[in-house]
């Protein structure tokens, strides 16, 4: 049994709302309104099928809703163009959705675009994931599982996102890997001041990590507000009974 650290978040150590999500609604989810603090980390709980996913898809335009308004920084998603507003809002998956060809290669896609890749940038990035450089010549075909999703997460860290979306990044990873992924966020947030909200199935995981929480049932978020509150003081039976397990 590995004793998971305790994290210390900045909790709240911003006021502004980065992201607000007004009244949002689509064939999957329902009336979802809530706010995203500067320098926070929110966590998304709630059962399978809750709709945790779809609301994710929402925030970075990869689905759009039918009713109700996604600001970031105050504007609507829709008036960015829509690669500037991925860069800024970035997102990873459960499963590393790389292309063929080396490590480098995947790091370097997104910032070439914008002609800002910088030769010594990949080695940054592998730091941060705890990767040693020579990983920037390997063929991502050779990694393993954790380690593609390690790149994964580098390589969206490599457009600078002031936003991360994060759906079950460490669900399939082992422990080890998840404590390094873990630590990577806690720097993120609190070095680095990234905003960052973050579906887990791992509810130790969500109150671990989270300054904010939002449960999720039925496709609407049916409690919300600080982490500690949600998991000691549910209100709803439906958390309560969630939480049981
Ligand atoms: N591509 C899709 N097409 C149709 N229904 C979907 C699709 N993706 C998800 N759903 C349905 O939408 C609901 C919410 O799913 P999802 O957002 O994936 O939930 P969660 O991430 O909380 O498990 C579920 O009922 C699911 O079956
Ligand atoms: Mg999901």
């Amino acid at each position: 049994m590995v004793l998971m650290k305790q994290f210390d978040f900045k909790k709240g150590s911003s006021m502004n709302k980065l992201i607000e999500v007004e009244n949002v609604s689509n064939e999957r989810v329902t009336g979802v309104q809530f706010s995203l603090m500067e320098g926070s980390l929110t966590t998304i709980i709630g059962p399978s099928g809750a709709g945790k996913s779809s609301l994710l898809l929402l925030l970075n335009r990869l689905e759009d809703p039918d009713e109700g308004k996604i600001h970031f920084k105050g504007k609507n998603i829709s008036d960015f163009p829509i690669s500037e507003l991925r860069r800024n809002i970035g997102m990873v998956f459960q499963q590393a959705h790389l292309f063929d060809g080396t490590v480098e290669d995947n790091l370097k896609f997104g910032p070439s675009l914008q002609k800002k890749w910088e030769p010594n940038e990949g080695v940054k990035l592998l730091e941060k994931v705890q990767l040693p450089k020579e990983f920037l010549t390997k063929e991502v075909e050779n990694l393993s599982g954790g380690e593609q999703q390690r790149v994964a997460f580098a390589r969206t860290l490599a457009n600078n996102p002031e936003v991360l979306l994060l759906d079950e990044v460490t669900s399939a990873l082992d422990m080890r890997t998840v404590d390094l992924m873990e630590d990577l966020l806690h720097k993120l947030v609190n070095e680095e001041g990234k905003t960052i909200l973050m579906i887990t199935h791992d509810l130790k995981q969500a109150e671990r990590l989270g300054s904010y929480t939002l449960f999720m049932n039925e496709g609407r978020v049916e409690e919300q507000g600080k982490t500690t509150e949600l998991f000691y003081q549910p209100k709803s039976a439906t958390l309560k009974h969630f939480l049981e397990g």
